[in-house]
């Protein structure tokens, strides 16, 4: 909230200002942390994305956990945009910085005044892998539990013959989750670890999951 009659050129002229109203006084520090951080638009975090990332199979990845968090935010009664944002951006620095991969994504959306909430969240996905921060909330659970998930269940439609993930069932991933070798790099262990941490079936998530994929691919941001 912005109060008094200053533009952003004003309040570095002026970095505390008191506005005299009627019988009382209002306080407004242009550099609160509050003011400072500002939530994300996803057209924000989409050009980020793009940014940081050149290689598609990385931004469907982006896409495809974005809709997911948009499906479990939107049936929990949760900040649809806030979850698809941080969905879209969990890999951000993946590209360009695979070793110090959530290091990086913290220092970039610090730098873009990011809210501390989203950032956390984003950084908890890799709990215990590349990260300590452990998934508390229950935003940070689904984002973990579904991370690894999604790209098991692409790596399911990339093989099928429809390539489509509107035919896909959850018992033909549950085939593929017992094939450890197939798409290895899905970490089961993670997954299931996630499952765990929300209280869910690993086969009961993979079905949300696709559903949530699907509801995707019908808005036409995930597949086709
Ligand atoms: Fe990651
Ligand atoms: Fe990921």
């Amino acid at each position: 909230m912005q109060l008094g009659a200053g533009n952003s050129q004003q309040a570095i002229k002026f970095p505390q200002t008191i506005l005299k109203s009627k019988n009382y006084y209002l306080f407004y520090d242009p550099y609160s942390q509050e003011e400072m951080e500002k939530q994300p638009s996803r057209n924000e975090a989409y050009s980020l994305l793009c940014e940081y990332n050149k290689q598609e199979s990385l931004i469907r990845h982006g896409l495809a956990v974005e809709s997911v968090m948009r499906y479990f935010a939107e049936k929990s009664g949760e900040d649809v945009e806030k979850w698809g944002v941080i969905g879209l951006c969990h890999d951000l620095d993946y590209e360009q910085f695979p070793d110090q991969h959530c290091t990086m994504t913290r220092k970039i959306l610090e730098e873009q005044h990011w809210p501390e909430d989203y950032i956390r969240a984003i950084v908890s996905h890799g709990w215990g892998i590349c990260s300590d921060t452990e998934p508390v909330q229950y935003l940070e659970k689904v984002l973990f539990a579904i991370d690894e998930l999604t790209g098991l269940i692409t790596a399911c439609v990339y093989v099928r013959p429809s390539k489509s993930i509107l035919d896909l069932t959850t018992k033909s991933v549950m085939k593929k989750w017992n094939t450890r070798s197939f798409a290895a790099g899905a970490n089961r262990d993670v997954i299931a670890k996630g499952a765990g941490m929300l209280g869910m079936k690993v086969e009961e998530l993979v079905e949300e999951t696709i559903l949530a994929m699907q509801k995707g691919a019908e808005l036409n941001i995930t597949f086709k």
